[in-house]
């Protein structure tokens, strides 16, 4: 670490961090949600799982997302991990302004969040908690179904870059 250019303030440079940051290698998800407007969602590899019993899992959304407020409003959300073929579906749902959901197929779940077609496995979750996490929130769900297909491998991020298993 070289250190903050303000000598007065303790800990890493915004770019010190998020380099840092990239080498931890995650899947890539895409979090979705139905609200009265129609589905909504956006990619986020900020994904985890936190509890197994009760089952809870967690994602971070910004709290500049335009995404979050109507996922909220929902009170329930689906986790879909992307396989090792959904780069572009990644790209769609990073992309502000895209009209995502006409460019993916989807259905709706048995508890009526949109599920991507074809991923590589998916939680449906209920929200359990949100707090705050500085510049992004922290918001909890709670499993209440899920769905495994991985008859492909998983797509991975790792230093700003899509990856594959084995490559
Ligand atoms: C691989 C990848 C991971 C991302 N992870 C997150 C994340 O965890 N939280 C987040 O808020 N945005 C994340 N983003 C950025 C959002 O997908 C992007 O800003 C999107 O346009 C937000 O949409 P919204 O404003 O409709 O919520 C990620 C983008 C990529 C490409």
């Amino acid at each position: 670490m070289t250190g903050h250019p303000d000598e007065n303030v303790i800990g890493p440079t915004a770019n010190e961090f998020r380099d840092a940051l990239g080498h931890f290698a995650t899947g890539i998800t895409v979090i979705t949600a139905m609200d009265d407007e129609g589905p909504v969602g956006l990619a986020a590899n900020s994904f985890t799982s936190v509890s197994l019993d009760p089952p809870l899992v967690l994602f971070c959304p910004a709290k500049t997302s335009s995404s979050w407020p109507r996922i909220e409003r929902a009170n329930s959300f689906a986790v879909n991990i992307l396989d090792d073929a959904q780069e572009e579906v990644c790209r769609v749902f990073a992309t502000p302004g895209e009209d995502r959901f006409s460019k993916v197929a989807w259905h709706l779940s048995p508890s009526g969040s949109p599920l991507l077609d074809d991923v590589h496995a998916f939680l449906d979750c209920v929200l359990h908690e949100v707090h705050d996490g500085g510049d992004h929130w922290i918001v909890v769900g709670r499993v209440i179904d899920l769905g495994i297909e991985a008859d492909a491998g998983p797509l991975l991020y790792y230093r700003g870059q899509y990856g594959r298993l084995g490559e």
